[in-house]
């Protein structure tokens, strides 16, 4: 056997120990497949007297992440600490310089320094690899880096936040409104410490621009994703999507049109009976379409300690078996800068309203939106007591800029009351 592969882990949080939990239990397991052993030679994290279920004291200790990176007896740096800057940041260079392999769960670092840390790595002939960062235990930067890399990718689609996806099948399944979920979702501890990571899309859009970096060979680009949360997903548009056929997911889409590439996380409406509309609770989806291969949906676990460590392994294993795979599929240098697509390419829309119950209204709403170019595929009036009646539209397809005219016109037919919800229908 060669020379055993050494690890410096910095973050001994939940994937953390779950990382050393692998490495000493697995230790025969891994060393026959990789025909080395995987050794941990120096952990770090922000407090040492804490019992995290694991044995350290085998291992040296530093306080300093850096320190750590920089260490002698490393060969891979495990940084597992998080935050897009600050230590992780600082840490990840002062490996790279100290011409340690890195191996990596932290998404909002390489999504936004992605494409600099990358160029660094090759230059001091080092690989960063970050399976656990996207979809947790879901290998799918492995099969879209690796797997369908004889392919030109055409899109690519994910439900990649957990806590989305769980408050968003809750609240059907149980009734219940968002803020009400949202509280369950953090006693449960489902909730990053800013919520506004997991509600407001910006943890999935982290994720998605870095799949969509590898399928279409661009520096990735978290700034050109356009980002939408859940927080304005009510109760009666998950009942009544779901009566028209669909379920509301938070749902990535990355595709290189004629105009640019495209990057939106946004809730979306899909088919109730796709595999995307089935998915349930904290699980993830990653679906995957390549020219030769077809669709490939991948589905499991987002977070959680077994399978971010899982990914952590993978990665680890890959250097160990010397599997050398640049950062994004491809050199550095040879990343190319996206001209991010300024819309979206159209699709047919749910709009829900209510409209006062006279004569007229509904066709007027009608008018509005074929003098928008807007035409009307299915439409349901709902039962009312009241002086409003709930309508739902489901459109063909519509550029964007389109019905955003119409939703300006509708307001000012005297017939709407309040705004009209519009969610986009994606074809899955
Ligand atoms: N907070 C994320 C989720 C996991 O809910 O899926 C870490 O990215």
């Amino acid at each position: 056997m060669t020379t055993p592969l050494r690890l410096g882990i910095a973050g001994l949080g939940t994937v953390g120990a779950g990382v050393v939990k692998i490495v000493q239990r697995r230790a025969d397991l891994l060393a026959e497949r990789t025909g080395r052993s995987i050794t941990i030679s120096a952990v770090s994290a922000r407090t040492r007297d804490k019992d995290r279920g694991v044995r350290l004291n085998d291992y040296a200790w530093e306080d300093d992440p850096v320190t750590l990176a920089r260490r002698d007896d490393i060969d891979v740096f495990v940084e597992l600490m998080g935050g897009s800057d600050g230590p992780a940041k600082a840490a990840t260079e002062a490996a790279i310089a100290a011409g340690k392999d890195v191996v990596t769960a932290n998404k909002a670092m390489l999504a936004i320094h992605g494409q600099a840390l990358a160029e660094a790595a090759e230059a001091a002939n080092r690989v960063i690899r970050f399976e656990a960062a996207v979809a947790g235990g879901i290998p799918c930067v492995k099969a879209l880096t690796e797997g369908l890399a004889g392919n030109e990718v055409q899109r690519v689609m994910g439900v990649m936040n957990g806590t989305c996806n769980y408050i968003l099948t809750r609240m059907e399944s149980a009734g219940l409104t968002y803020d009400e979920v949202f509280d369950e979702a953090n006693a449960l501890g489902y909730l990053e410490a800013d919520p506004a990571l997991d509600v407001g899309g910006i943890d999935a859009g982290h994720k998605l621009a870095l799949l969509s970096s590898i399928a279409f060979g661009t520096r990735v680009d978290f700034g050109a994703v356009e980002l939408e949360g859940i927080e304005r997903i009510t109760i009666t548009d998950i009942e009544q999507a779901r009566d028209m056929g669909y379920r509301i997911k938070l749902l990535g889409v990355a595709q290189m049109t004629g105009r640019g590439l495209e990057q939106r996380m946004s809730p979306c409406l899909v088919p109730a009976f796709s595999p995307l509309g089935t998915l349930e609770g904290p699980t993830n989806m990653v679906v995957l379409e390549g020219d030769a291969a077809g669709q490939i949906v991948l589905q499991g676990a987002g977070a959680g300690e077994g399978p971010t460590a899982s990914a952590v392994m993978s990665d680890v294993l890959d250097i160990a078996r010397g599997i050398r795979v640049s950062t994004f599929g491809k050199p550095a240098s040879a990343l190319v800068t996206a001209t991010a697509a300024q819309a979206s390419v159209p699709a047919p829309f749910y709009l829900r309203m209510n409209l006062l119950d006279k004569p007229g209204a509904l066709a007027k709403v009608a008018t509005v939106l074929g003098e928008n170019g807007i035409s009307i595929d299915r439409m349901r009036q709902y039962q009312h007591d009241q002086a409003t009646a709930p309508v739902l539209i489901v459109t063909h397809k519509t550029p964007r800029h389109a019905l955003d005219a119409a939703l300006t016109a509708m307001s000012g037919t005297g017939v709407v009351e309040g705004d009209p919800v519009a969610i986009r229908i994606e074809a899955v």
